[in-house]
């Protein structure tokens, strides 16, 4: 074991943020990244009206529609660590994705709108940051609006998620009336509107101002201690082995766009988040991240991030060791040999070539189709498989021809290259070959085309199917007579037959004119 790499492994933090749209996701993402020192200028409002867009929303498509589509990695240096926030779509067509990208982060922030406490979609995303059972740190963002009591916000963490939630700073006012933020865990305030050394304000020990203090006579003050007292009192203790495990978060409030409260929020975040743990490899081992050989999975691939270059990047999350330029890896599906020779780290769309990363760190490797989506690499002779990744049914399904005969050339590159992404499903019909294509949300087919279209140069025609349950059959059992336009029999990549029924009437209707035929709802 070498010190070294622990040292280096420690200073790590790996993270995501979680939010429903609109809850300010991309405005705390930026500030954040202007403490780090990669940005120099955040207001994302007035950027993103003036033609300038987010630093996260780079793709052609998100420009267009002002909403972020795919997962990227942000990496900056902060108080002597190496922070990287990999981020994900808020739309819930795009969940899929996130849902992976959870998979490859130590620890979750969870923006919530203070106005509109918990949403749909964070709701869902908090489950499986849950299910993973890693630290989940709350902002309550847009203070600067009124908002609800913060009482009811954090009793709500409780009801609607079963999470405790644990104050660390409380609000002074809010909205027109903001006057700034009690810092429990630092005792001190912190001013609203206010810089240089009138921004803090000393608490003593008993979290008073001295009376000398005009602003200890300020009624929104007053109200604060009231609360704080009751919070103190009757509130959930701070429990660090509790917030470790995802049973309690750490709540702090403030204003994303008024950079108020974000600064204090990313230190308290920073200390408290945790460095890459161990992973289980290979079912039941326990593979620490110090481990010197390098071991790593794949999250995410992504083709063409940059129009200019025509590739294709595999996202890896470093499960241990460190990588080298160079570095010889085995594919542990196929048992391939590979020398990863070209990687790049994440500045957004600015792509640097990756000095020193170790466990705990994302590194885009270019891929030429070696990749696939949750495909485990590993340095050295032992064979390593990280835990299957994971996946779903897709629901939606449409039709794709290309418009142009003449250009089936691009079309069917095009088609495999963004299926192996991983975010749509392709299937061909079993008799006809023709494709078909399925995915959880109706806007994955829309990016599907347009970037067709932008990056493959191919006009697509979609012709929709709708809404259908799949339901793989063993090829053994089948006979294609059962097919029909209420179970469309189709393939999947892998060349397995699976029906796709309109509904669950159809579903039903075929098992029991086929009682000895079992189906499945995954394969
Ligand atoms: P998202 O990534 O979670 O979807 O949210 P995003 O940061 O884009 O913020 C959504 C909207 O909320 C934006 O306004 C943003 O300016 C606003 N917002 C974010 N944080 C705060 C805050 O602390 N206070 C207030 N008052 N607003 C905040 P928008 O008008 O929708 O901007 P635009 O996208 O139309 O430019």
């Amino acid at each position: 074991m070498s010190n070294e790499l622990l040292d280096k492994v420690n200073k790590r933090r790996t993270f995501a943020i979680i939010s429903h749209p609109d809850a300010g996701k991309t405005t705390i993402t930026e500030q954040m990244l202007l403490f780090g020192g990669v940005i120099r200028s955040a207001g994302t409002v007035k950027a993103r009206k003036s033609g300038h867009y987010a630093t996260s929303d780079w793709m052609e498509i998100e420009k267009q529609r002002g909403i972020s589509v795919t997962s990227s990695v942000m990496q900056f240096e902060y108080q002597g660590k190496r922070i990287n926030i990999l981020d994900t779509p808020g739309h819930e067509d795009f969940s899929e994705d996130t849902y992976r990208t959870l998979m490859a982060v130590d620890s979750a922030v969870m923006v919530i709108d203070s106005a509109k406490g918990i949403e749909p979609q964070t709701k869902k995303l908090f489950k499986v940051v849950k299910q993973r059972g890693i630290p989940i740190f709350t902002f309550m963002n847009k203070l600067d609006r009124d908002g609800r009591p913060p009482l009811d916000l954090i009793a709500e963490l409780e009801d609607l998620l079963g999470i405790e939630g644990v104050a660390m700073n409380w609000p002074i006012g809010s909205g027109q009336t903001l006057q700034g933020l009690y810092d429990i865990a630092n005792n001190k305030i912190e001013m609203y509107h206010k810089d240089g050394p009138d921004r803090f304000l000393s608490l003593d020990k008993d979290g008073k101002l001295p009376d000398s203090e005009p602003f200890s006579q300020n009624p929104q003050f007053q109200d604060t201690l009231g609360e704080i007292e009751l919070i103190k009192e009757a509130g959930n203790q701070f429990d660090l082995q509790k917030i470790a495990k995802g049973d309690q978060t750490p709540v702090f409030f403030g204003s994303a766009l008024t950079n108020f409260g974000v600064e204090t929020f990313l230190q308290s975040f920073v200390k408290m988040a945790p460095a890459p743990a161990s992973h289980i490899v290979n079912e039941t081992e326990v593979l620490a991240p110090d481990n010197q050989e390098f071991t790593g999975f794949v999250f995410k691939i992504q083709a063409n991030m940059n129009p200019h270059h025509r590739d294709r990047i595999a996202f890896v999350r470093i499960g241990s060791g460190e990588f080298k330029k160079g570095l010889d890896v085995t594919l542990a599906r196929t048992g391939k040999a590979i020398r990863l020779n070209n990687a790049t780290e994440f500045m957004s769309s600015e792509r640097m070539q990756v000095s020193d990363a170790v466990a705990g760190d994302i590194v885009g490797l270019y891929d030429t189709g070696n990749f696939q989506i949750g495909d485990s690499i590993y340095a050295g002779k032992n064979k390593v498989v990280y835990p299957p990744l994971p996946e779903f049914t897709p629901e939606l399904f449409v039709r794709v021809t290309a418009k142009n005969v003449m250009k089936q050339k691009s079309f069917h590159k095009g088609m495999v290259q963004l299926v192996q992404e991983g975010a749509i499903q392709l299937y061909q019909n079993y008799q006809t070959d023709e494709y078909i294509l399925g995915a959880v949300g109706q806007l994955q087919f829309e990016v599907f085309k347009f970037r067709m279209k932008n990056e493959y140069n191919s006009d697509v025609e979609m012709t929709n199917i709708g809404h259908r349950v799949a339901r793989w059959i063993d090829p053994e059992q089948l006979d294609p007579a059962m097919a029909n336009s209420r179970n469309l029999l189709v393939k999947d990549r892998y060349g397995q037959p699976l029906f796709l029924f309109e509904n669950q009437f159809a579903e039903r209707f075929f098992k029991d004119k086929y009682p000895d035929v079992k189906l499945t709802e995954k394969l």
